[in-house]
């Protein structure tokens, strides 16, 4: 019986446990967020594990036995899983490579109720805004300090004619979203409403220029329009427009996805009209040149094979002064089940949360690959690997249009970012920017909006946790990462990162994978001195807690104190877990 116990998983305990105190489905249904049909699931999981009869069906009801109302007690006394433990060893003394402030960015696509709605309401609406863009939303975002946001796509980039969406809205043409569900676009959301959006926040623009349907041409022209300070009739327009000012365009990504949605081309066929468009597709803000000039950003692989880096960092060796790049795009999403995307971002298990994480390990891998191409072209590492779309990319939310890439956002989705970017962050010499993809109401969203309302994510909380990592220095870390397995997934138990920032301080991350067993960690960090050792862990009560507008703090960070004696560190972290602390000299 005790082995049978020991089995079972926390999460359909702390389910339990709620019914029990609640006294059934519906009450503990609402108080954990979940659904009822998740809340009867585990249950019947339960008492299949336990083989012992917890509540039975009269009627269309379900009515507890005596044994159920006994157990949580038992539990709870005398069976949680003991913690694990972990050791940690950093060296604060020693350096490794920046964690480029850029690695931190957000992707944001005309898509869906990404820009309308997300961030667009007009300056019109009920909902508070500024010149039309929310302000609820700004002033989250603003917490985040979103370094850089890519826009207008992805697939939508390549389809973008730039001049719908300048002048005054209401002559703005009407168009066809073709890529993303053939809705109307109104062009409300063009390039003022962008960079004005950008100034918001406090952002740099990364703007996607149209390779596959537009031309060098209307590419230059954009880039004119955008930048010039001459008095240009391109410049003298946007003036026109309300901006006499140049924009700043901190980086340029020329095409996307040149191999599928952006032009079907060959990586020959990509590499010549890459050598055309970086050319003649300047940038002329007199505050953006030489050492503060804008990054031309390839199209890279969004696929393992290495052909296509291969064919664009061989064609850049032998570069001359006409075209150059300064980065590499490359693209990969955590696809579970594999393409087409079927995971449930809501109501799901631990056995689904187990096998998101071990896909979005390969990442590690993917980067590797890629980098050793790229190492033999430019072993000084000019180019940098921009990862600039990536994610959970799940199914979509029943009942929401599937074009729009709606989706609930988890704590399983807190700890892929963290595993991302500590991933991103061990490649940092290399790995130069990242865009998660994509900031509001798409795929693995920051922020979701429901009309006047608005929630952040879990992933949300983790951007705002990693804050101090930003433009921090890495210091190496080594640990024993431990084993967590679920059925037949075997995954490092804990993953960690640290960094020092400007001041000196130290920072370190914790992730703990495993979704039940806390871990004890204890950290010997040499190096440096310090006396305190405080900061936030994101955990929540399953593995597929979200935030809602009707419950928005179920997946909340929480205050944390770790315990400092001789220079070691000592603390806890619970089961599926984020922490990041900060050491105080
Ligand atoms: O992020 C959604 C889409 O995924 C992008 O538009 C495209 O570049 C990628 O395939």
């Amino acid at each position: 019986m005790y082995s049978r116990f020991m089995d079972t998983k926390l999460d359909a305990w702390e389910i339990l446990h709620a019914e029990v105190q609640l006294g059934g489905f519906a009450p503990a249904a609402e108080k954990l967020n979940r659904s009822q049909s998740t809340i009867s699931y585990a249950a019947g999981r339960l008492q299949e594990q336990l083989g012992v009869r917890l509540f039975e069906i009269r009627g269309r009801k379900a009515h507890l036995t005596a044994a159920r109302t006994a157990l949580p007690m038992l539990f709870f006394t005398a069976l949680l899983p003991a913690a694990e433990t972990a050791h940690l060893s950093i060296d604060a003394s020693k350096a490794g490579a920046k964690i480029d402030r850029n690695l931190f960015g957000q992707f944001a696509e005309n898509l869906g109720h990404g820009l309308y709605e997300g961030i667009w309401v007009g300056p019109d609406s009920p909902i508070s805004n500024t010149r039309g863009i929310r302000n609820d939303v700004v002033t989250a975002l603003r917490a985040l300090k979103v370094p850089n946001v890519r826009w207008p796509g992805g697939c939508f980039a390549d389809e973008y004619h730039w001049r719908k969406g300048i002048g005054a809205s209401a002559q703005r043409p009407a168009t066809l979203n073709a890529a993303w569900g053939d809705v109307v676009d109104p062009n409300s959301f063009g390039t003022h409403e962008f960079m004005d959006f950008m100034q918001q926040i406090g952002s740099e623009p990364y703007v996607s220029i149209n390779v596959a349907s537009g031309s060098p041409q209307e590419a230059a022209e954009w880039l004119e329009y955008m930048t010039a300070a001459k008095p240009t009739a391109l410049a003298k327009e946007r003036a026109a427009n309300g901006h006499p000012d140049p924009y700043p365009v901190g980086f340029l990504g020329i095409g996307n996805e040149s191999w599928g949605c952006g032009g079907s081309m060959t990586a020959d066929g990509y590499l010549s009209q890459l050598k055309i468009y970086s050319h003649f597709v300047r940038n002329d803000n007199p505050a953006q040149q030489g050492k503060n000039g804008m990054l031309r950003i390839a199209v890279g692989p969004g696929f393992p094979e290495t052909e296509w880096t291969e064919t664009v960092m061989k064609g850049w060796q032998h570069h001359d002064w006409t075209w150059n790049i300064d980065g590499l795009s490359l693209h990969w999403y955590t696809v579970a089940n594999g393409w087409t995307p079927s995971t449930p971002s809501t109501a799901f298990g631990v056995a689904e949360y187990a096998k998101t994480l071990k896909s979005t390990l390969f990442m590690e891998e993917f980067l590797r690959k890629q980098e050793a191409v790229m190492d033999k072209y430019d072993p000084e590492k000019k180019v940098a690997l921009a990862v600039d779309e990536w994610g959970a990319w799940h199914a979509a939310l029943p009942g929401t249009n599937p074009s729009f890439l709606v989706q609930q956002n988890s704590i399983r989705d807190a700890i892929l970012a963290s595993l991302n970017l500590n991933i991103f962050a061990r490649h940092a010499s290399r790995v130069r920017m990242s865009n998660i993809a994509q900031m509001i109401n798409v795929l693995q969203a920051m922020i979701l909006t429901d009309q006047e309302k608005m929630v952040v994510t879990p992933t949300y909380y983790v951007y705002k946790m990693y804050v101090p990592f930003q433009d921090g220095t890495f210091v190496p870390i080594t640990f024993d990462a431990g084993t967590y397995t679920q059925d037949s997934v075997s995954l490092p138990r804990v993953d960690a990162l640290a960094a020092r920032d400007a001041s000196g301080k130290l920072w370190v991350e914790i992730t703990n994978l495993d979704p039940e067993k806390p871990v004890d960690l204890d950290a010997e960090i040499a190096g440096m001195t310090f006396h305190s050792a405080n900061g936030e862990t994101l955990t929540a009560p399953a593995a597929d807690s979200v935030n809602t507008v009707a419950a928005p703090n179920m997946v909340v960070p929480k205050q944390l104190t770790a315990s400092v004696k001789g220079g070691k560190l000592a603390l806890t972290v619970p089961p599926k877990s984020v922490t990041v602390l900060s050491l105080e000299p």
